[in-house]
């Protein structure tokens, strides 16, 4: 295939999405987020040989909220892949990321571990798994960024933390059911600590980077995160990342990929590139609205749908 011009795409792709209409709105039900200025806007992309290539303000951090799902995800299924998938189904709930609804009718078992009470049932796992959670979670975060700098910031953590009130629901409804094991509060304690992990477009490209190259370079340490389990958590991306809306991203975009609050998405193409834009503007579902137009730019682009 003939050498792409990444930056210039980038480049391109930036703008066009400045000149379409600033809709959707901040998140605002985390308290410590609505602050955040709403016309930040960065794009990076890392190819799989490392080389990376960014526009905007792709060097500032952000909070990745759901974004950081993945990391999780990634780590519980290197510690025990068969008590994620008995404890977190593998299909898209085409409800919010924070509904309870579905979540009595299918006693207590997440429709998947993108939404909400999935990723508490991860974050279960991981503090039943480790003594310190954190600080593992952290560890493999730094490792697949390659990046010791990477840190959650403790401010949005608990801000999050006191006005959870719909995850604490989440979290007692599971433990009903009999699927969250450990006390809520430390379950809770855990998901906003890395929720509010603070990123870079830069780094969380290079964060994602494992998902577009089958995690070749994963050190040893993690080497139960198989080619294999790393195939699973792809797709579930592409059916449940963007809730709701996941039909609209593989319509429009057509690649595996992740939203948060924070405005932040991050997307792979298998065997080219991992890519990460942030556009704090959100729309009805919880998705950045201009961080979805540039990433169907640049697959349109770079010729990269995985369809
Ligand atoms: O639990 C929450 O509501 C947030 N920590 C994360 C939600 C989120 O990012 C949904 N994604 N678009």
């Amino acid at each position: 295939m003939l050498e792409l011009d990444y930056q210039a795409i980038l480049g391109d792709v930036s703008r066009s999405v400045a000149d379409l209409p600033a809709v959707g709105e901040v998140a605002s039900y985390i308290p410590e987020l609505a602050g955040v200025d709403p016309n930040k806007f960065g794009l990076s992309l890392c190819c799989v040989d490392g080389r990376l290539f960014s526009q905007g303000d792709a060097a500032e951090c952000f909070s990745l909220q759901s974004v950081a799902k993945v990391f999780a995800l990634a780590l519980a299924l290197s510690v025990d892949a068969g008590e994620v998938w008995r404890r977190v189904g593998v299909e898209p709930s085409g409800d919010p990321f924070n509904s309870l609804v579905q979540l009595e009718y299918e006693k207590g078992i997440p429709r998947n571990p993108m939404i909400n009470a999935g990723a508490l049932v991860v974050c279960d796992i991981l503090t039943e798994a480790f003594d310190d959670p954190l600080g593992e979670l952290l560890a493999f975060t730094r490792t697949l960024c390659g990046d010791e700098a990477v840190d959650f910031d403790e401010s949005v953590a608990e801000s999050e933390f006191s006005t959870a009130f719909r995850n604490r629901s989440l979290l007692n409804l599971m433990r009903e059911f009999g699927n969250i094991h450990v006390d809520v509060e430390r379950v809770l304690w855990l998901y906003t600590r890395f929720s509010a992990l603070a990123m870079s477009c830069e780094q969380l490209a290079r964060g994602y980077l494992f998902l577009a190259d089958h995690g070749r370079n994963l050190p040893e340490r993690y080497s139960a995160l198989t080619r294999s389990r790393i195939k699973r958590i792809n797709a579930i991306m592409l059916t449940s990342g963007f809730y709701d809306e996941a039909g609209e991203f593989a319509f429009r975009v057509g690649l595996p990929g992740k939203s948060g609050v924070g405005g932040g998405i991050a997307a792979i193409c298998p065997d080219r590139f991992a890519v990460a834009a942030w556009s704090p503007r959100l729309g009805q579902s919880g998705n950045s609205v201009l961080g979805t137009a540039a990433l169907a730019g640049l697959a349109e682009q770079t010729d990269s749908s995985i369809f």
